[in-house]
C-alpha cells in the first residue's frame, strides 16, 4: 500500500532541512542580538485557549483531537495565546520587560495555496510589559533586522503600518458600535486577498449604510501620513491614536530602517486580539501572501486571567519568505550542501583498523570525517565518494603509513602533501 504525506505538509530531505536551518539560524541569531530570549511550550493545548480571542479565522482552522480522558486538545495554530499563558502563570516572578523570541511549529487547517500551508514554522518575537510606541517599534525594527540581513531591501519588501486604535476611533466616529467591530476588522483585513467586488459585497453586509461605507473604503485607502493629518480631529481619541503611529515611525526613522515603512491604514490584522499598532510586510511586488504580521495586544494577558499588562509581537512564517528568498537567489547554493572535513581514504592493502582509528580521532576532535563502507573500493572510487560528499580533504593510509606518514589531498585544488600522523594531528583546524 502506498501511503502518501498529508495535505499541506511538507517532508524535509536533506537538502531542504538546510534551507530550513538556514532561516531558523538567521531568526535565531537576529532574535539574540536584538536581546531576545528563547523560550518554548507543548504542541497542543486545550481547545478553549484558541477558542477565547484568536477569533473565527483561527477557530475554523483548528486540529483539534479528544484525549482518552475525553479532554478538548488543539495542535497549536499560533504562539501567541501559549505565551500570555506561560507569562501569566508566572507573572510576579519574571523580570519586566520580557522580550522572548520562539519557533514553533504551527498547525493550521488552512486551504494550502502558494506560501499557506497545514503545517509551517512561526518565528515569534514579543514584548510583554512596555506600554510606549518604542516596544512596538522594537519589534518592527527587529523584524527589519532580520529582513536586511537576508538581503532583502526596501525595494523588494515592504513594512506597511497601521493601528487599530485609530481605525477603531475613527469607525466609533462614524457611527459603527463597538460590538460590531471585530466582525468588521474580519471583513476589512480580507481587503487585500479578496477581489474587491467580494470584499466590498463582505463589507456592504456588515454596513447597510451607503453613506458609512464610502467614507471607510476613503479612510482604508489613504497612503500617506500626510494625507491622514489632514483627517484626524484634534485633541480626539483620533489624534491619541495618530501620535502613536508618528512616534513609532520617528523611531524606526531614527534606528535607520525609515525606508522599509509605510503607512497603510487597510492594514487591520485578522486576529481579535490586536488593540493598537498593527503591522505586516508584504513583499514589494505585491503577488504574495505576508511574510510576517503583528501588532500590540495589550487585553491578551488579561483575557487570559492574568493583570493588564500591556504586549506587543510579531510572527513570521517559513513558508512566503522561503518563496521570496528563493526568487530574489537569496538562498545560496551552498546552504544546500552536505560538507565533510575529512574523508579518509586507503590504498590497496591498507584500511581497517587504522581508517577507523583515524576517522574516530578526528571525529574526537569536533571534525566531521568519513570513510567508504566498501572494503574492497579503489583509490579513485573514494575520491569520487568524498567529492560527492564535499569532503574539503581526503587523508590517504597507505605504505607510508609504516613510517607513521600521510597523504592529505585538498580536494579543491588537487595538491597531495606527505605528513607525519603526530603533526597532522597536531595541526588540525579546530576552530
Ligand atoms: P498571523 O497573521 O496569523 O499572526 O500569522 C503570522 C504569519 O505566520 C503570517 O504572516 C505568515 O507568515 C505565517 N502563517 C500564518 N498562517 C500560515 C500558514 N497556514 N502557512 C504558512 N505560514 C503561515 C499570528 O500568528 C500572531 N500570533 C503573531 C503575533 C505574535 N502577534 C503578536 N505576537
Amino acid at each position: 500500500m502506498k501511503i502518501s504525506p498529508v495535505k499541506g505538509t511538507r517532508d524535509f530531505y536533506p537538502t531542504d532541512m538546510a534551507v530550513r536551518n538556514f532561516i531558523v539560524d538567521g531568526w535565531k541569531k537576529v532574535s539574540l542580538r536584538n536581546g531576545f530570549e528563547e523560550y518554548d511550550g507543548p504542541i497542543f493545548e486545550y481547545l478553549k485557549m484558541f477558542q477565547i480571542k484568536s477569533g473565527d479565522e483561527i477557530v475554523e482552522q483548528l486540529f483539534s483531537l479528544t484525549d482518552r480522558g475525553g479532554r478538548d486538545l488543539a495542535l497549536r495554530p499560533e504562539m501567541t495565546p501559549t505565551l500570555a499563558r506561560m507569562v501569566n502563570q508566572r507573572i510576579n516572578a519574571l523580570s519586566r520587560p520580557i522580550k522572548w523570541f520562539s519557533v514553533p511549529r504551527l498547525f493550521r487547517a488552512e486551504r494550502p495555496q502558494k506560501g499557506r500551508l497545514r503545517e509551517f514554522f512561526q518565528w515569534n518575537i514579543d514584548i510583554i510589559g512596555v506600554d510606549q510606541t518604542t516596544a512596538d517599534a522594537e519589534i518592527i525594527f527587529t523584524t527589519i533586522d532580520y529582513l536586511r540581513q537576508t538581503g532583502l531591501t526596501p525595494q523588494d519588501v515592504k513594512v506597511r503600518i497601521s493601528s487599530r486604535r485609530l481605525l477603531a476611533a475613527v469607525l466609533k466616529s462614524y457611527g459603527i458600535p463597538a460590538d460590531q467591530l471585530d466582525a468588521l476588522y474580519a471583513v476589512l483585513d480580507k481587503k487585500a486577498k479578496l477581489p474587491i467586488e467580494t470584499f466590498e459585497q463582505m463589507l456592504s453586509e456588515q454596513v447597510p449604510d451607503r453613506q458609512t461605507l464610502d467614507k471607510i473604503v476613503t479612510f482604508i485607502n489613504i497612503d500617506s501620513m500626510s494625507a491622514l493629518e489632514d483627517v484626524i480631529q484634534a485633541e480626539s481619541e483620533e489624534a491619541a491614536a495618530f501620535s502613536e503611529v508618528k512616534a513609532v515611525f520617528a523611531t524606526l526613522k531614527a534606528m535607520g530602517v525609515g525606508d522599509y515603512c509605510i503607512y497603510d491604514p487597510s492594514i487591520v490584522r485578522g486576529l481579535a486580539y490586536y488593540t493598537g499598532i498593527v503591522f505586516e510586510v508584504h513583499e514589494a511586488g505585491g503577488e504574495l501572501r505576508a511574510i510576517c504580521g503583528g501588532g500590540r495586544y495589550d487585553n491578551l494577558l488579561r483575557d487570559f486571567g492574568g493583570p493588564a499588562i500591556s504586549a506587543t509581537g510579531m510572527g513570521m512564517g517559513d513558508c512566503v519568505l522561503e518563496i521570496l528568498l528563493r526568487e530574489k537567489g537569496l538562498l545560496g547554493e551552498s546552504i544546500a550542501q552536505k560538507r565533510l572535513d575529512y574523508f579518509v581514504a586507503f590504498a590497496e592493502g591498507y584500511g581497517g583498523d587504522t581508517v577507523y582509528r583515524i576517522v574516530a580521532e578526528l571525529r574526537s576532535r569536533g571534525l566531521s570525517a568519513a570513510f567508504s563502507y566498501k572494503a574492497k573500493a579503489g583509490l579513485s572510487k573514494q575520491f569520487k565518494e568524498a567529492s560527492a560528499q564535499n569532503a574539503g580533504k581526503c587523508v590517504i593510509v597507505g605504505d607510508e603509513f609504516k613510517d607513521h606518514k600521510l597523504v592529505v589531498k585538498d580536494m579543491t585544488t588537487g595538491e597531495q602533501v606527505l605528513v607525519d600522523y603526530d603533526e597532522f594531528l597536531s595541526g588540525l583546524d579546530t576552530t
